[in-house]
């Protein structure tokens, strides 16, 4: 079975002490998380090194930068390398955002780019995809992430791409409240891993967990995880409450 991951992404939310306090309150109710799943907490960079202190005594628990820069060093002011990242021994990165593409102009070749320094530096990208409303509207959601996947994802090799995590997040149901139905989330990640083995091969698109993100809760989790082709979620909001982020971590199959 795919690695089943319930990923916290904290976006630019919490001081240091409401950080530690929730990791404190999450991390002690999830003491078990079986064998086949993972959490991962993407913290903003200046709790990195603190979250991964407080994750030191457990199993199949992860830090996460919420992005990364395209080059391993030099004169690019306020960015984060991924050298800089293996160096505090943070082994995955969110890449590609709904919100980056939107607020920072990330195109989708500058998003490749990413992906690939992450991979050459072994930090596992958590690549996110997702069409906004007037898409969906359109109907054109499908070939939207299919282009998203071309151009960002498959120019990497079928040992490369076995490494990377994708969270399709539909934009419309970020931060909106506003769930796609599981049978709407099914629907794009089957899309996804056909699009997958269709470049890779069925073997490689089977192995890859594809995590869904959009409003996911406590009372929905059980539901959306339940659908084949979701491996988990990434989750904004709720992931800022312990009382709702347990629960959904153990709404992973
Ligand atoms: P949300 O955010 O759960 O608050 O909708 C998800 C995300 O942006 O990753």
């Amino acid at each position: 079975m795919r690695t089943q991951i319930a990923a916290a992404n904290w976006k630019m939310n919490l001081t240091l002490q409401e950080a530690q306090t929730l990791l404190d309150n999450i991390l002690k109710q999830t003491d078990n998380i079986g064998e086949n799943r993972k959490v991962i907490f993407a913290v903003p960079a200046c709790y990195l090194t603190v979250a991964n202190e407080k994750i030191a005594n457990t199993s199949n628990v992860f830090v996460a930068a919420q992005n990364v820069y395209s080059k391993k060093s030099g004169a690019f002011t306020g960015e984060l390398s991924v050298t800089m990242l293996k160096s505090i021994n943070v082994n995955y990165a969110v890449i590609g955002h709904s919100e980056r593409r939107e607020y920072f102009n990330e195109s989708n070749q500058f998003l490749a780019d990413k992906v690939k320094i992450c991979l050459e530096e072994n930090i596992t990208p958590i690549f996110c995809c997702g069409e906004a409303l007037p898409v969906r509207e359109v109907n054109q959601q499908n070939d939207f992430v299919t282009r998203q996947l071309e151009e960002s994802l498959f120019s990497l090799s079928a040992e490369e791409i076995q490494k990377v995590i994708i969270a399709y997040e539909p934009i419309w149901a970020i931060g909106t409240g506003k769930t796609a139905s599981s049978d709407q989330a099914q629907e794009m990640h089957a899309h996804i891993r056909t699009q997958i083995g269709r470049k890779y091969g069925e073997a490689v698109a089977d192995g890859i967990s594809i995590l869904y993100g959009g409003s996911v809760k406590a009372s929905n989790a059980k539901d959306i995880f339940g659908k084949p082709d979701v491996d988990g979620g990434l989750v904004g909001g709720s992931s800022l409450i312990a009382d709702e982020f347990v629960p959904i971590i153990k709404a992973l199959k």
